[in-house]
């Protein structure tokens, strides 16, 4: 049988010529040259590269995900695509130790010929945080400039465009009210789990109230914060509450979402759960893996410039230190934490939903 393709050459099909051509030292064109520019920009490419196969998955699993249902199929390959950006970004935190073979002295014979650029004109990196639903009113401001404005025109119209469409926390968050196992008839789940949290909550004050360890004030503080945590556990119950909180910017995901979350991951051992409890926890892994690799980062920009201001112009390492904290999109989802029971303390779900939720020939195990 005849190919009815013709002969593919490596070089050209992976347009080698351009990707091999694109890097162009400014301490050359300056007649400085300085050895390690060259690594300094196959670094940075070789980001941008990944970023753009970040964005490639991304943008899959929100066409899975922008539909009024969504295909119970596609949830396996959305935590596949999720995955594979974790799998990214493990190199991606890891690849910050080739940048780090450059001292801070080698980084200043190039250093100045760079201004005003920097990563944080990384329109792709703008992208993934867009698409993920960073929302503006939470990101760092630096210099009170918005962030899209150190961009060039054409790329400031593709982020202006990015904020405009709804995101992947959004999409996920519609797809969670959906969830159809939150009624029950003639069973008050919520009424069963609300009081073993309750108990949850008022041992661990009892441990607090006792612990001969802590001190006056250290006791007050962790009464305290044992006093919030029911009052965030009490707004689950109660929509006013969690609207306060969402408006106080402590919450995001709606209530409907955040019970069906909850539920998801109080019963992920139940077959049907299972791949959304996995597609859950791989967004928070996302997450974390976008955090772990900011706090990397900026522990490199210190110990590259120390306490300088970066070459965008923001003040460097605090800045960027900021952003750990507030850039984070999934934070709604670590909080369930909070809420979670051990199993054998779990309520017993009526037995008609356990088999709605169970394969037929399922058997109940003890895990
Ligand atoms: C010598 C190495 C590096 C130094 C000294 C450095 C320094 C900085 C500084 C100071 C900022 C804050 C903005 C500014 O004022 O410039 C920044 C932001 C950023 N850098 Fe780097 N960087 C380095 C390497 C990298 C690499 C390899 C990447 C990979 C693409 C990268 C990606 C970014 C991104 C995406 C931002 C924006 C972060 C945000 O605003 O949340 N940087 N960098």
């Amino acid at each position: 049988m005849n190919k009815p393709y013709p002969p593919v050459y490596y070089a050209e099909y992976l347009q080698l010529n351009k990707v091999l051509d694109a890097q162009k030292p400014k301490s050359e064109e300056y007649g400085q040259p300085a050895h390690d520019e060259m690594l300094f920009i196959i670094v940075h490419q070789v980001f941008e590269l990944w970023f753009k196969q970040i964005i490639h998955e991304i943008d899959s699993v929100c066409k899975m995900f922008q539909d009024e249902s969504v295909d119970e199929r596609s949830i396996g390959v959305a935590v596949s695509r999720i995955q594979r950006i974790i799998e990214i970004q493990k190199v991606l935190t890891e690849q910050l130790r080739v940048i780090e073979t450059m001292t801070p002295l080698d980084f200043l014979e190039f250093r100045d010929f760079l201004i005003p650029a920097s990563g944080f004109q990384s329109y792709q990196f703008r992208l993934i945080e867009n698409k993920l639903g960073l929302k503006s009113e939470n990101r760092v401001q630096y210099n009170n400039i918005d962030y899209f404005n150190a961009l060039n025109e054409e790329h400031r119209r593709q982020i202006l465009a990015s904020m405009e469409n709804i995101s992947l926390f959004e999409m996920v968050e519609k797809w969670l009210e959906r969830t159809p196992f939150l009624k029950f008839a003639g069973f008050d789940f919520w009424e069963e789990y609300k009081n073993t949290v309750e108990n949850m909550i008022e041992n661990e004050r009892q441990i607090i109230l006792t612990n001969p360890t802590l001190s006056e004030k250290k006791k007050e503080t962790q009464l305290q914060q044992n006093a919030k945590t029911l009052e965030h556990f009490e707004a689950l119950y109660d929509e006013e509450k969690h609207n306060e909180l969402e408006k106080e910017g402590v919450v995001r995901l709606s209530l409907r979402a955040t019970l069906a979350a909850l539920f998801i991951n109080l019963y992920r051992d139940e077959p049907i759960l299972h791949l959304p409890f996995r597609f859950l926890n791989a967004l928070a892994e996302m997450d974390e893996m976008f955090a772990t690799w900011r706090y990397r980062h900026v522990l490199m920009v210190h110990r590259m410039i120390g306490a300088k201001v970066g070459t965008g112009g923001s003040s460097g390492h605090s800045y960027l230190m900021t952003t750990i904290e507030k850039h984070r999109v999934f934070t709604d989802l670590f909080n369930l934490s909070t809420y979670l029971i051990p199993r054998s303390s779990l309520p017993e779900l009526p037995e008609e939903l356990t088999k709605q939720l169970g394969f037929y020939y399922s058997q109940k195990i003890k895990l």
